[in-house]
């Protein structure tokens, strides 16, 4: 297959994930002929030094002529007091993109159910994911402004809005094992009430889909309790946010988390979880587990499920042979590790059985 990827390595470790990446499609490709190519643009903080602005023209006009979008993170202290942040180029792209799913699959892997900070017996078997509405409410609604004594910021969400991010959750769920938790704060905000509200319309749609309320505050408590309870959760932007970083940490870290952004019609998006880590930034410390589970979950969309699956079996194999990054308590770098999973999908190709 012939695929476009546009890559933005962006800020902080982001250059150093994306160039394991880049590795491990370019092994898969070589493994599974096919014919990807990369253009590399910049954004964020980077694209900021050198053009004024986090999301050149040239940049977007790329990620719109290309196949698919990896991003790696951007952001970063350097970038903290300017006029423009290099986040507000990541939001900017999700719009033109009209990127409203964010996707964040949560997997525990049962190599690592004694490296969550939560207890094994707690964790094992856990696999939900994370609808994120991603491109309304308070990140987007307008009126925005502060000054020296007020700031305000706008949380609003339209049917219409609501409605497609909802849908997309209740499709999902009868892919899996039929359970959507609608996540809000139904007993506070009037956005959540219009929320609630639409949930219930659409399950008479989905008569197979087992539908629960969960207000956010319980939800954030619910993740810690008893996680294998979940199956889907949708939830608003803000919300989805919070939440998502919170259940990283059930996996045992937020370097494990992927996702991907749809729009339903041209190119989605690829990014892991976690920021740009500037207290590693630099150091080969980062884990790529992220941003490869990212690079399987483009490769499912495009049907190559072989191709996505030899990744993951790739990143279990390299854990069960003890490359661990720091943030899982191992000491392989960056590097290393990635190095292992080349290794691991060689292996695989070359007539090696997937243990
Ligand atoms: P962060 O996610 O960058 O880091 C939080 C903690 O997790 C840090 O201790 C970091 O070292 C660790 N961590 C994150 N990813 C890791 C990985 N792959 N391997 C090992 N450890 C990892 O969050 P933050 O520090 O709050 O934010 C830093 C910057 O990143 C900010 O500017 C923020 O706006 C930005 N950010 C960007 C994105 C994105 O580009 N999608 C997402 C979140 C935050
Ligand atoms: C994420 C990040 C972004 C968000 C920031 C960097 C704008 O935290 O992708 O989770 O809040 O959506
Ligand atoms: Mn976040």
């Amino acid at each position: 297959m012939k695929l476009k990827i546009a890559c933005l390595p962006g800020d902080g470790i982001g250059p150093e994930i994306m160039s394991s990446a880049v590795q491990v499609l370019e092994q898969i490709a070589k493994s599974y002929q096919h014919d990807f190519t990369f253009s590399t643009n910049l954004f964020g903080g980077h694209a900021i030094d050198e053009t004024g602005t986090s999301l050149p023209k040239e940049t977007l006009d790329n990620c719109l002529n290309s196949d698919a979008v990896l991003l790696a993170a951007v952001g970063g202290p350097k970038w903290d007091q300017g006029v423009e942040r290099p986040e507000s180029g990541l939001l900017r792209l999700r719009k033109s993109l009209n990127l409203y799913a964010n996707i964040r699959p949560v997997d525990v892997y049962d190599e690592l159910v004694n490296h969550s900070p939560l207890k094994s017996e707690q964790v094992r078997n856990v696999s939900f994911v994370v609808v994120r509405e991603l491109t309304g409410g308070i990140y987007f609604s307008e009126p925005r402004f502060h000054n020296e004594n007020e700031a305000t910021d706008t949380l609003s969400y339209t049917r219409e809005e609501i409605e497609r991010i909802v849908t997309y959750g209740f499709e999902l769920a009868k892919t899996r094992k039929g359970k959507l938790t609608s996540v809000d704060k139904a007993n506070v905000l009037e956005s959540s009430k219009l929320w609630r509200k639409i949930v219930n319309e659409l399950s008479s749609n989905y008569p197979e889909v087992e539908v629960e309320h969960i207000l956010v505050d319980a939800a954030a408590m619910e993740l810690i309790r008893n996680p294998r309870r979940f199956d889907v959760i949708v939830t608003e932007n803000l919300f989805g946010d919070i939440l998502s970083d919170e259940a990283s940490m059930i996996t045992g870290s937020l370097g494990m988390l992927p996702s991907a952004s749809k729009s339903g019609k041209g190119p989605s998006l690829y990014e892991p979880i976690h920021g740009s880590a500037p207290d590693i930034a630099g150091q080969n410390k980062a884990n790529p587990i992220a941003i490869l589970r990212s690079v399987a979950m483009m490769l499912r969309d495009f049907n190559l499920v072989d191709e996505a699956n030899s990744i993951e079996n790739a990143i279990v194999n390299s854990i069960n042979n003890g490359y661990l990054t720091g943030d899982l308590g191992g000491n392989s770098s960056t590097i290393e590790f990635t190095e292992q999973v080349v290794k691991e999908l060689q292996f695989q190709t070359v007539g090696g059985t997937i243990r």
